[in-house]
């Protein structure tokens, strides 16, 4: 082997890499003028990266302070790498993807089709558009056990790009946010978002039931400045008092 073949390796890496990046750069800001006619100013100002305390470690919190711990039987329905998965500390857990990690290599309409088993805690976090995490979150409810859990991924989006739905920059939490405003038209609903890595919805079902107001999708059309402009009304909780209020609410079912 020449002794010049490891720098050509690396010097055709970089320029791949660089290209990649060039071209998805121009490829995403001819996506944002496409979609211009959604821009809007506004912006919550949070830094996530600087609140040391992320999705997965809210999952081991409720695994912690559950009465069955990590006897509980937990899903996850979007696995990419794992990272989320492999960091639960139980044996039989169930992760969905129809791309990659998890132990089921399907899509999450399919899975909840073709399977009858019951969970305590299920985290739902894959294709993050509306229509789908709304219809994740109706399935997940027909299989969440009496006490159990859910946790819904990414649902305070910070500026417009962030949340547009095609994406239109890679930074992506998509519009899954639009499920919240349905939330509270749910009979016996507890639900909280704590203000940790993209706003972490967490969900005690039980008692919930589906009501005609729900299932009429009446959020779809909204677009960022609705978020923006009704925040406030939504249940947020800084991390601290939403771990004692996670406690209290296993505590009461
Ligand atoms: C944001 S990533 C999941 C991250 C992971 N839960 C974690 O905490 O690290 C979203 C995943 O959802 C998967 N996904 C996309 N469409 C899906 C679907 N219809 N059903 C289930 N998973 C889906 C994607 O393949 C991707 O791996």
């Amino acid at each position: 082997m020449s002794r010049l073949r490891p720098f050509k390796i690396a010097r055709n890496k970089f320029f791949n890499l660089s290209l990649r990046k060039f071209t998805s750069y121009f490829y995403y800001k001819f996506l944002e003028f496409k979609d211009r006619k959604y821009a809007f100013s506004g912006n919550l100002n949070y830094q996530w990266e600087k609140i040391n305390f992320n999705r997965t470690a809210l999952i081991n919190y409720i695994i912690c302070s559950h009465p069955l711990g990590t006897n509980l039987s937990y899903l996850e329905i979007g696995t990419a790498s794992n990272q989320t998965f492999d960091a639960i500390p139980i044996i039989n857990k169930t992760g969905v993807d129809p791309d990659m990690g998890g132990n089921i290599r399907l899509t999450s309409d399919d899975f909840f089709k073709s399977q009858n088993k019951n969970f305590d805690l299920i985290f739902i976090d894959g294709l993050h558009t509306y229509e789908q995490v709304k219809k994740d979150f109706i399935n997940s409810l027909a299989v969440i056990k009496d006490g159990g859990v859910i946790v819904l991924d990414d649902m305070i989006p910070r500026n417009w790009k962030e949340q547009q739905t095609p994406r239109v920059q890679s930074k992506w939490t998509g519009d899954v946010w639009k499920l919240l405003f349905d939330l509270n038209k749910l009979d016996g609903i507890n639900y909280k978002i704590i203000l940790i890595d993209n706003g972490q919805c967490v969900i005690f079902p039980k008692g919930i039931k589906l009501t005609d107001q729900f299932l009429l999708n009446e959020t779809k059309m909204k677009t960022f400045d609705y978020f923006y402009n009704n925040f406030k009304e939504l249940p947020t909780i800084e991390l601290k008092e939403g771990l004692m209020w996670i406690k209290d609410s296993l505590n009461s079912q």
